[in-house]
């Protein structure tokens, strides 16, 4: 990102913090203030509302973090079992996703791969968060691996929503939300895309989706293999 492009994302983004954060004092001085002429039922959807929000804050600010950290160089890349990532992350959506089916397929014996850890599980993160957001209740996210050439390949797969070919083009640019029943009602910044795409290459990777109107997306993410030689070569410019 050139200076220019930092100066505009930071001030989209401090807009975005300020919405959440306007809604989490609101409802919390109603809760103070009023406490004894509001009804039980009331006052759990109020805090709700306050955890809803402050889950959408913690997802934005790590989308940011992971984007001002991302130009470290390449000795920050180092030997990542992407099974054991994937494995550590779905409890968290089993939790916030009650309603949806999560699938894994893992492949065995897979080789390592040569990732900065957190920045994968930030590109799982938003993926996976997708794929359950832009599904309706009873559906399923599968997430497989597979070695795939001098490449490992992760697809995550939902039976949701689907992606309009007119909207092929927006799907990573910052900022942009798609129009569809399910973006309408839930929360989202638009960010989650396009941070990942560019987490993916800057890790040498790449990222593609295919999907069908209806019936569901999938997203491969591909990365590279661990290997010695390249690690070498890294620690020894560095
Ligand atoms: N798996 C998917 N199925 C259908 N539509 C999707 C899927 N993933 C993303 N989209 C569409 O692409 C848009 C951009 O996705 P992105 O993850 O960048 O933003 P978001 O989910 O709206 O917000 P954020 O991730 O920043 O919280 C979404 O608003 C949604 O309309
Ligand atoms: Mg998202």
């Amino acid at each position: 990102m050139t200076n220019n492009m930092q100066d505009e994302f930071i001030a989209t983004v401090s807009h975005e913090l300020r919405t959440p954060l306007t809604s989490i004092r609101g409802f919390s001085q109603t809760l103070l203030n009023s406490w004894d002429k509001i009804d039980d039922d009331n006052k759990k959807k109020f805090i709700k509302i306050i955890e809803d929000q402050s889950n959408r804050l913690i997802h934005l600010v790590e989308n940011v973090l992971s984007v001002s950290k991302m130009n470290a160089g390449c000795d920050v890349l180092k030997k990542v079992d992407v099974n054991s990532v994937i494995k550590k992350i779905i409890p968290m959506f089993t939790e916030q996703y009650k309603t949806r089916n999560f699938k894994l397929e893992l492949a065995a014996n897979l080789p390592f791969s040569r990732l900065d850890e957190d920045k994968f599980e930030q590109i799982m993160t938003n993926l996976i968060d997708n794929a359950a957001k832009y599904s309706e209740n009873g559906k399923t996210v599968t997430v497989s691996t597979m070695p795939d050439g001098n490449l490992i390949l992760i697809k995550v797969k939902d039976e949701g929503v689907g992606i309009k070919k007119e909207d092929y083009g927006k799907i990573f640019k910052k900022f942009s939300r798609l129009e569809n029943h399910l973006t309408s009602t839930t929360q989202g910044n638009g960010l989650g895309l396009y941070i990942t795409k560019q987490l993916v290459e800057k890790m040498n990777g790449k990222i593609e989706f295919e999907s069908r109107e209806g019936e569901g997306t999938t997203f491969l993410v591909k990365v590279p293999i661990y290997n010695q030689e390249e690690a070498l070569r890294c620690s020894r410019m560095s």
